[in-house]
C-alpha cells in the first residue's frame, strides 16, 4: 500500500487503521474537530470543501484559521481541500500549505476525468500536495457518490495508475448528505477493491454510516472517513437548542462547538477501533 507520506507520518498503515477528515464550515466548526481531536488523542484532517470556499468566498482566510488552529494543536492536524472542481485553488491549497486536496472530476467522462486528474496530480505533487480522485460518483453530490453506484475494482486501479494519485474516494454504497445512519456498505467490494488498489481508499458521505459499518469499512480496507453533516447535525441541533431568544450568539456558539468537539472524538474512537469479525 503507498501511504502518502504526511499520512504515514501520522501512522496511517502501521498504528493508524484509518484517518479521518472532518468538513469545516466556520471557525467554530475547527474550532470543535480539533478539541475533539485532541481529546481522541488522534490525528485529523481539517476538510474546506470547494462549496465552503464559495459560502466565504476565499479559501486563504478560513486556511489562516485553520492553519492556526493545526500550528498550535497537541496532535496532528493537517489541511484537506475537499471536493475541489478547479485546478487553480488546488493550487493555491499547495501554496497555503495543506497537506492535500481532492480534485473532483468525477462528472467528466471516464477519459476527460483521467487526463484532468492526471494533470492535477501532477501539479499538486510539484506543490508537496497528496492528491485525491473519483471515480464514478458518490451519491448526493450525484456523481460517483450516488445511491446505487458501485466502483469497480479494475476500472478503479487502472484509474489510479494512468492518474497517479495517492488515494481514491469510492462509491460502495455510502450517499451524501444523508440526515440518518442507515446507508448499507458493500464490505466485500471494499475488501475486493483494498487488494487492488495501491492507494488509500476514502469513504465520502460518512455520515450516513451507522458506527458498526464505519468499523466494518475500516476493517475491511478504507483508510479515509469523510464526515460533513453528522457534525453540521450536532452543531446546528445544540444552537437551536441554546439561542432561544437570546442576542449574544457565543453561549449557543459554544455549545454547538462542544457537539462538535465530542462528535469528533467518538468518531475518531470508532475508526480507531475496526471490527475484522463484521468482514
Ligand atoms: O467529502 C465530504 C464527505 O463525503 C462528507 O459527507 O456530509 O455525507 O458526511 P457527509
Ligand atoms: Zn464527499
Amino acid at each position: 500500500m503507498l501511504i502518502p507520506p504526511a499520512l504515514a507520518a501520522v501512522g496511517l498503515g502501521a498504528s493508524l487503521p484509518s484517518i479521518a477528515a472532518f468538513n469545516v464550515i466556520s471557525l467554530e466548526y475547527a474550532e470543535g474537530i480539533v478539541d475533539g481531536a485532541e481529546r481522541a488523542g488522534r490525528p485529523v484532517l481539517l476538510s474546506i470543501s470547494h462549496n465552503a470556499v464559495r459560502f466565504h468566498g476565499a479559501l486563504s482566510p478560513i486556511a489562516a484559521a485553520c492553519r492556526a488552529l493545526a500550528d498550535a494543536a497537541s496532535v496532528p492536524v493537517m489541511l484537506h481541500l475537499d471536493h475541489c472542481e478547479s485546478e487553480e485553488l488546488v493550487l493555491e491549497a499547495g501554496d497555503l500549505g495543506f497537506a492535500s486536496a481532492m480534485y473532483d472530476a468525477s462528472t467528466l467522462a471516464y477519459d476527460d476525468n483521467v487526463a484532468a486528474t492526471a494533470r492535477v496530480a501532477t501539479r499538486g505533487h510539484e506543490r508537496g500536495l497528496w492528491i485525491e480522485a473519483e471515480l464514478g460518483e458518490i451519491g448526493g453530490k450525484d456523481g460517483a457518490h450516488a445511491p446505487g453506484v458501485r466502483t469497480d475494482p479494475a476500472e478503479a486501479a487502472a484509474f489510479v495508475a494512468a492518474t497517479g494519485v495517492d488515494a481514491l474516494a469510492v462509491a460502495v454504497g455510502s450517499s451524501h448528505a444523508m440526515t440518518t445512519r442507515d446507508a448499507e456498505l458493500d464490505i466485500e467490494l471494499i475488501a475486493r477493491l483494498s487488494d487492488a488498489v495501491p492507494v488509500p481508499l476514502v469513504l465520502h458521505g460518512s455520515s450516513g454510516v451507522g458506527d458498526t459499518g464505519i468499523r466494518a469499512a475500516v476493517a475491511a480496507g478504507i483508510r479515509k472517513v469523510n464526515v460533513g453533516t453528522q457534525l453540521s447535525i450536532a452543531y446546528t441541533g445544540a444552537l437551536r437548542a441554546e439561542l432561544g431568544d437570546r442576542v449574544d450568539p457565543r453561549r449557543a456558539l459554544t455549545a454547538a462547538r462542544e457537539a462538535v468537539a465530542t462528535e469528533v472524538a467518538h468518531l475518531l474512537d470508532v475508526i480507531s477501533n475496526p471490527s475484522p469479525d463484521l468482514r
